[in-house]
């Protein structure tokens, strides 16, 4: 197998795996990252975050001199034949994709593209994103699809699992031209060695992942609906998800104290306001949103209902990770139940087992103290589903909001504990 020259420009949670990866299957792989500490790191063998198999990955292919890390990405760039681009596009205060990270990749990859390189996006985009880089790109002199090939081949895979996702979702490949597509195809069928889903356009290859982030959406906001009106009626809607799953035809999911992360809450935007400017309908979308958004405030509702005006009650929020076993917390629900119980003139306290006090502090919340009247459980973290009653009387909580049904309902009510479930009770 010949070696080829891969750059990935973002060393992350998403795109450090997959370097790992091409850099085992053959690809001799410079990561172009920002951050000092990642680039320092990356070439120490050292994985700067927790994934399982990955820390092992890279030190194995540091080693063998199949992977390194830089700060210069024009440099790398301009010694690479595919250039894979994962860096976060997060949202800006009034819910646009802010590219301006992107953006910047993409001037610094202009400066030093040579002709027959393929360029591939792999961060989520707006549908029409990729091909708005044309014109940066092809500073470089180069003209694309002529010159260099561009791809959109989108992420799809989460933290937690990344490697055995990697090789096994099918990769989405859209190209800006039919041979665009097909030096995607054969890199990704090459080196990354997981099934290839090609599609006929870079914009279908965009809007494959963002219409799956918003099915996703909509899919928790039905479960979310079905779920309280479940509650008001006294069904058990565990067993009903369990009973009614069993047509072959519906997938209802769990409902829960709300939606956090990178993708869920973010990427139906992408679609929402490109529609909106289009003036075609996307009113389900944006239900859902609204719908998922209002759960964190809903269980804290749950709660007032039960101990009264919450002024004043010390009240411990469970959980800031919006994944349990996992340290990630960009727009975790805990941050909205957090706002919802200020406002209700709560005394707020937040405890995680992944999170040190000092780290809880940095993001905006008191560290728990030995007391409470309350606890929200937001994150369904083992530590947490282990608790015995004693802990929660030894802090004085009396009634439990269990944001994701993983509490011991009768134990903790035979202790004298109250859960309010999201799923009843
Ligand atoms: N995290 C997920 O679960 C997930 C899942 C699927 C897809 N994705 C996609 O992957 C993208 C990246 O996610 P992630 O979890 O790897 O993010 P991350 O924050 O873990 O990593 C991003 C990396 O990019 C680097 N970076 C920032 N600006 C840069 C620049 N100008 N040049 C070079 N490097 C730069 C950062 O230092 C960081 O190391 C997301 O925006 C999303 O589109 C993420």
């Amino acid at each position: 197998m010949s070696t080829v020259n891969a750059v990935v420009v973002g060393g992350g949670k998403m795109g450090l795996p997959l370097a790992c990866v091409l850099a085992k299957n053959g690809a001799s792989v410079t990561v172009c990252d920002a951050s000092v500490k990642t680039v320092e790191l990356i070439n120490a063998g050292v994985c700067p975050f927790e994934e399982e198999g990955v820390g092992e990955l890279l030190a194995e292919n540091v080693a063998a001199g199949r992977l390194t890390a830089t700060l210069e990405t024009t440099d790398a760039v301009s010694k690479s034949s595919f250039v894979i681009v994962i860096v976060p596009v997060l949202l800006t205060p009034d819910n646009r994709a802010d590219l301006s990270i992107i953006v910047s990749v993409a001037e610094a990859i202009a400066k030093g593209l040579q002709p027959g390189t393929t360029v591939s996006f792999e961060t989520t985009l707006p549908v029409g994103t990729t091909r708005s880089f044309i014109p940066i790109l092809e500073k470089s002199g180069l003209k694309a699809g002529v010159d260099f090939h561009l791809v959109f081949s989108p992420e799809r895979v989460k933290s937690r699992s990344v490697l055995s996702h990697l090789t096994k979702i099918s990769k989405i490949v859209g190209g800006l031209t039919p041979a665009c597509r097909a030096s995607g195809e054969e890199f990704y069928g090459k080196y990354l060695g997981a099934p290839i889903s090609g599609v006929g356009s870079l914009e279908a290859s965009e809007f494959a992942k963002v219409g799956g982030m918003v099915y996703r959406d909509v899919s928790i906001a039905l479960a979310n609906e079905l779920g309280w009106y479940a509650k008001q009626l006294g069904i058990d809607f565990r067993e009903m998800i369990r009973v009614t799953n069993t047509d072959g035809e519906a997938n209802l999911l769990t409902p829960g104290i709300g939606v956090g992360g990178h993708c869920t809450p973010v990427y139906p935007y992408f679609y929402i306001n490109d529609a909106i400017e289009r003036e075609i309908p996307s009113r389900l979308a944006q239900l859902s949103r609204t719908i998922n958004d209002a759960q964190p405030g809903e269980c804290v509702g749950m709660l007032e209902e039960v101990i009264g005006d919450l002024a004043n009650k010390q009240v411990l929020i469970m959980g800031l990770g919006f994944r349990p076993g996992v340290k990630e917390h960009t727009m975790s629900p805990a941050f909205l139940v957090r706002d919802d119980l200020l406002k209700r003139g709560a005394k707020v306290t937040l405890c995680d087992p992944m999170y040190t006090d000092e780290e809880i502090t940095k993001h905006g919340f008191e560290p728990a103290t030995n007391e409470a009247e309350a606890a929200i459980l937001v994150t369904n973290h083992d530590e947490f589903k282990a608790l015995g009653a004693d802990w929660y009387s030894q802090l004085g909580i009396k009634v439990v909001v269990d944001g994701r049904g993983a509490l011991d309902q009768s134990a903790l009510n035979q202790a004298g504990i109250q859960v309010l479930s999201i799923f009843g009770g």
